[in-house]
């Protein structure tokens, strides 16, 4: 089973002719599915991309959503439009309402976009602000400590979500190995950024802390089961081994270059 990993391809930033090759190199690339962990483009053209990888690859696309397909709108309003356009399409799969997929009789896929929570590093004196905290409506908040709060519920609801998927998958069907996608980083292990580690002003916005803890439980109170991780949004790639059995890749990406990041292999 092969599987081509794509993330923060940021469709929008480029023309119609960039995104025909990509299509065609997925197709040339013999996978037999495609996963991608968020950032395809912005809100206004995300389901015409989604459409046009759809009937572009004609294979399975696992994806899941990043805070900047939410740009120009609201979480719930994208949400609401991408969970009504996938029923339209047999072939395309949003892992943050599918529930666990399976990839091989061994081996699951689950997944969430899993947005900053806002609870890594140090919050309460970082001075950054996000583009998000402008153009996602839920996000764009009189106060620090409002959208805070705002952020702190996504985190929660996300790791909610990972949680009932890791039970069904390791409790349940009992899989041996769970690849889980996510666009923000649950680590801040795996907050790369323009080479390094985050620093405390801005692991706040570039890491889930929620669906991390999770993750944790999960890895120690099932040592044989293998999870890793795959997930972008910080444009700079890394690995990290959080436990034995739980490992992290972060992606590299650039703006303008819509790539596969990684053909990853399944037996
Ligand atoms: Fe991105
Ligand atoms: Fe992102």
């Amino acid at each position: 089973m092969k599987l081509a990993w794509l993330t923060d391809v940021h469709l929008n930033f480029v023309g119609r002719s960039a995104v025909e090759e990509l299509c065609n190199a997925i197709r040339l690339s013999g996978v037999d599915a495609v996963m991608i962990t968020g950032d395809l483009a912005s809100s206004k053209h995300l389901y015409q991309y989604l459409d046009y990888l759809a009937d572009g690859l004609k294979m399975p696309i696992y994806f899941i959503l990043g805070n900047h397909d939410y740009y120009g709108s609201s979480i719930h309003q994208v949400n609401f439009e991408v969970g009504g356009g996938v029923k339209a399409r047999e072939n395309l799969f949003w892992l943050s309402r599918s529930g666990v997929v399976e990839l091989t009789p061994d081996i699951c896929l689950i997944g969430h976009e899993g947005l900053a929570d806002g609870r890594l590093g140090n919050p309460n004196d970082s001075d950054v602000m996000l583009n998000d905290y402008y153009q996602i409506e839920e996000l764009r908040q009189p106060s620090k400590e409002l959208r805070l709060e705002v952020q702190h519920k996504l985190g929660d609801e996300a790791a909610a979500y990972l949680k009932e998927q890791l039970r069904e998958a390791v409790g349940v069907r009992q899989y041996k190995s769970v690849i889980v996608a996510l666009h923000v980083p649950p680590f801040a292990e795996a907050c790369w950024h323009e080479g390094n580690l985050s620093d405390a002003n801005f692991l706040p916005h570039f890491g889930c802390k929620a669906t991390g803890e999770v993750l944790r439980e999960y890895a120690q109170n099932f040592p044989a089961v293998d999870f890793v991780v795959y997930c972008g949004h910080t444009h700079s790639p890394g690995y990290a081994e959080i436990l034995p059995n739980l490992k992290v890749h972060t992606a590299g990406a650039e703006y303008g270059q819509p790539r596969i990041e990684r053909i990853l292999c399944f037996d």
